[in-house]
């Protein structure tokens, strides 16, 4: 099953599945973007759209999504909210928008999810503008950290929800143009991270 078939199934139970145990860190990491005012800020993987009510008024905001079921929930609640939001279809791994068209990234449950998070990460940093920032909000292994049954059960569950055994060092040793500002543990031990990296460049 595909990633877009199976979240087309679960649009309907997500928020009430996600939204209670994810509302704290997602303010959390929201507030630590700093947002200015007409600052252009990309929610890649926006999914049902829960971090809508947490967003600030006076950006421009636009979010992407690969499954039009959860898109068309996070429209409604655009809506309802009055919330002036692009939303995109389209993949993570090839984003269609220019290079640092964005001044802040979020990723938020996303990069666990993809089949490729190293792909998803660098396309992330290049349509980021230098010295924008990103945060991540999402769960991963340290290196060689061993937990056996998140690594067994993984192949399973990535096939129609989320992996649970990427290691976020690995995907960041990728993307050099990253620079790692803050990581704190977000939920469950640690297991979900709170992350902000900035681009670097000229
Ligand atoms: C666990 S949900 C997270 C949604 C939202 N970011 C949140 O925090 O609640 C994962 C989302 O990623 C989307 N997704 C999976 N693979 C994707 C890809 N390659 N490109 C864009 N979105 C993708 C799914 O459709 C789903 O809406």
């Amino acid at each position: 099953m595909s990633l877009r078939h199976s979240y087309t199934l679960i649009a309907p139970f997500y928020d009430a599945l996600v939204a209670p145990f994810t509302i704290d860190m997602r303010r959390r990491s929201l507030a630590s973007l700093p947002l200015a005012a007409q600052s252009e800020v990309l929610l890649i993987g926006i999914g049902s759209g829960l971090d809508l009510p947490l967003l600030p008024r006076g950006p421009r905001y636009t979010g992407l999504d690969l499954t039009p079921a959860m898109l068309s929930r996070a429209r409604r609640k655009a809506q309802a909210l009055g919330l002036d939001i692009r939303l995109d279809q389209g993949d993570a791994r090839t984003l269609p928008y220019p290079d640092a068209a964005f001044d802040a990234v979020a990723l938020h449950l996303i990069l666990a999810v993809t089949p490729h998070p190293e792909r998803v990460l660098k396309e992330a940093a290049r349509v980021l503008r230098p010295g924008g920032q990103m945060v991540i909000l999402d769960k991963f292994l340290r290196p060689r950290q061993k937990a056996p049954l998140r690594r067994l059960l993984s192949p399973v569950l990535g096939s129609f929800a989320t992996r649970t055994n990427v290691v976020f060092e690995e995907a960041l040793a990728q993307t050099p143009e990253l620079c790692l500002l803050s990581d704190r543990p977000a939920l469950a031990g640690g297991w979900f991270r709170h992350l902000v990296l900035r681009k670097t460049g000229p």
